[in-house]
């Protein structure tokens, strides 16, 4: 079992060399996963004049739609990797987005006092944390009291077939991607129903709510799925990194065959499904005098 500074290790090294193909494929990811910033947006109630923490926030969502939501508030966007967060913060500029600001730090680990944020977001940021329970209890203490908590994760791969698609090409040239660890970092290691409401009621939030999110990702061709996949899937990056070129050009050939499937009105439109998980920390009970 690694221990959590050698999880924290091998995220920044998998997310520092994955930030390029996010960056490149920007447009086609935020579009895909924009149901679920709208989902969590929604169940955070944004107000004009809060503040609020995006953990793991990668190139910068759901934190900038909210910034822009709440042009006379703040929002802190948080990331283990310097180099997402430089996306992130190249993103912000492109949009005119002026109240954030970034900052390096762990999700189990916050570098702010208690009660400082109205809401905190994390959108697919849950999965790879070396700690999940701690890190629920650090978002709980430095939340407001009132203040929400919304956070998404992936449900079981077979709901998930824009990954899962290229997961069944890889594996069946290679042997290369071991079988995720269930209880270590992996896509859907919090995607059994409960698992994420479990921290949260543990970590002392109220209210707690999960509902399902569908998403679709969408590309020009059965090529551009491929390339966009093999270039910022953490999975794939790392084993088509270990098998030679033959072999990579079976796996591309056999992922392009099967998304083929998935061709509608001259594009293709691949389904998924996220859980959003919401809840609230209670609010102060005034002492009786
Ligand atoms: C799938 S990306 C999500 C990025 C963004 N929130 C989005 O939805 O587009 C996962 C992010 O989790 C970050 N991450 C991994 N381990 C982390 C940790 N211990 N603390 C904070 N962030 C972490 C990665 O660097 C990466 O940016």
């Amino acid at each position: 079992m690694p221990s959590a500074d050698e999880i924290r290790g091998v995220q920044r090294a998998t997310w520092a060399g994955l930030s390029a193909g996010w960056e490149k494929w920007d447009s086609v990811i935020m579009d895909q996963l924009g149901p679920v910033s709208a989902a969590i947006i929604e169940r955070l109630d944004i107000a004009s004049d809060h503040q609020y923490l995006d953990i793991a926030a990668g190139t910068g969502e759901p934190g900038l739609s909210i910034a822009r939501l709440s042009p006379n508030g703040r929002v802190v966007l948080t990331d283990l990797v310097a180099e997402m967060l430089d996306v992130a913060a190249r993103r912000a500029r492109a949009q005119g987005v002026a109240n954030i600001e970034t900052k390096v730090c762990s999700a189990d680990d916050l570098p702010f006092n208690d009660a400082t944020f109205d809401g905190v977001s994390v959108r697919f940021g849950y999965m790879f944390f070396p700690d999940t329970g701690k890190a629920t209890a650090e978002f709980a203490r430095v939340l407001k009291p009132g203040g929400r908590l919304c956070s998404s994760v992936w449900v079981k791969p077979e709901e998930n077939p824009w990954t899962t698609i290229a997961m069944h090409a890889i594996a069946s040239e290679t042997v290369v991607v071991a079988p995720p660890d269930p209880d270590g970092p992996n896509m859907f290691r919090c995607a059994a129903p409960g698992y994420v409401s479990a921290l949260y009621e543990s970590a002392g939030l109220r209210d707690v709510a999960e509902w399902d999110v569908d998403v679709e990702l969408v590309t020009q061709s059965p090529a551009q799925y491929w390339e966009m996949i093999s270039e910022h899937v953490s999975l794939a990056v790392a084993a088509l990194q270990q098998v030679d070129s033959p072999a990579r050009e079976r796996i591309r050939a056999n992922a392009i065959a099967k998304v083929s499937a998935f061709e509608k009105d001259g594009k293709v439109r691949v389904p998924g499904v996220a859980r959003c998980i919401v809840g609230t920390k209670a609010s102060r009970i005034s002492p009786r005098c």
